[in-house]
């Protein structure tokens, strides 16, 4: 079976980090560019992000705009994309907004071992799916090839993304740059070290940039799959912002 088309997108600060390490969440970017990743999340069937952006952001994950869920609900989709994420602790708390927002499909990862532990906690807000010993990102989008996802967009955070780029399962990055540094080392990066396919001799292709206020777009093909001129045009956002 065919595997999603995946879209990694996140924004982050000029030195690199996905967030501060304070308390409170770090806003990085502005509200064009929410805007575009509303439009982004309506044309995808799933939206995944890792069990600690669950923990510390609460994400709703839902299309905000009410023509956007309108053009979904016409298409015979679901209002919003089903929201996916993956655990192994299962930590994961069953009143976060991930869960309660919006009367779509919630799916978990997890470790078949912990499948018991992880369905106590969260079995009655979510789908809990054990995936063999250890998850992986390349069993995770077979598993939701099998249910119908045929575009898949990643929202972070940086071990999720790395997993994703490691594994060379991705087929477009969308990087919004905030103009701010954050400066702490116990702050989340964009993605941790690893063995990515990407280097000096496999330079990846950058497809398109464009300004969205003061933060800067980038658009990556990752793959020969990659969807040039479908939907979301960075010049046409460009002409938005
Ligand atoms: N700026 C942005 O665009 C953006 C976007 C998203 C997130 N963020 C920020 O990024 C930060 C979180 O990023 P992060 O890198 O620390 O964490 P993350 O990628 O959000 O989540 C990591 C967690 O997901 C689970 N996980 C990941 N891969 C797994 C696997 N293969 N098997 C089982 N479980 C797996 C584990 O959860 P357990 O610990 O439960 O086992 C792991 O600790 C937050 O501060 C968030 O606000 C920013």
């Amino acid at each position: 079976m065919k595997r999603p088309y995946v879209i990694l997108s996140c924004a982050m600060s000029l030195d690199g980090y996905l967030d501060s390490a304070a308390p409170r969440k770090l806003a990085m970017s502005n509200a064009a560019d929410f805007d575009r990743v509303d439009q982004l999340r309506a044309e995808s069937d799933a939206i995944m992000v890792g069990a600690s952006t669950v923990r510390r952001d609460c994400p709703r994950l839902m299309v905000r705009g009410d023509e956007r869920r309108l053009l979904r609900l016409a298409a015979g989709k679901p209002v919003s994309p089903i929201k996916v994420t993956v655990t192994a602790s299962g930590d994961l708390p069953p009143d976060s907004a991930f869960f309660t927002e919006g009367d779509v499909e919630k799916i978990v990862y997890c470790p078949t071992p912990s499948l018991d532990r992880v369905r106590n906690r969260i079995g009655r807000v979510a789908t809990v799916v054990g995936l063999g010993a250890k998850v992986t990102m390349a069993d995770v989008v077979e598993d939701l090839a099998a249910r119908g996802v045929q575009r898949l967009m990643v929202e972070g955070g940086g071990k999720l993304h790395t997993q994703f780029l490691v594994d060379d399962l991705a087929d477009e990055l969308q990087l919004a740059i905030a103009p701010l540094f954050v400066g702490e080392s116990r702050a989340p990066r964009f993605v941790e070290p690893g063995p990515f396919p990407w280097t000096a001799s496999r330079r990846a292709t950058l497809a398109d940039t464009c300004r969205i206020g003061d933060v800067v777009l980038m658009r990556y093909a990752l793959s020969d799959r990659f969807q040039a001129d479908e939907r979301t045009s960075v010049g046409e956002l460009s002409a938005r912002s």
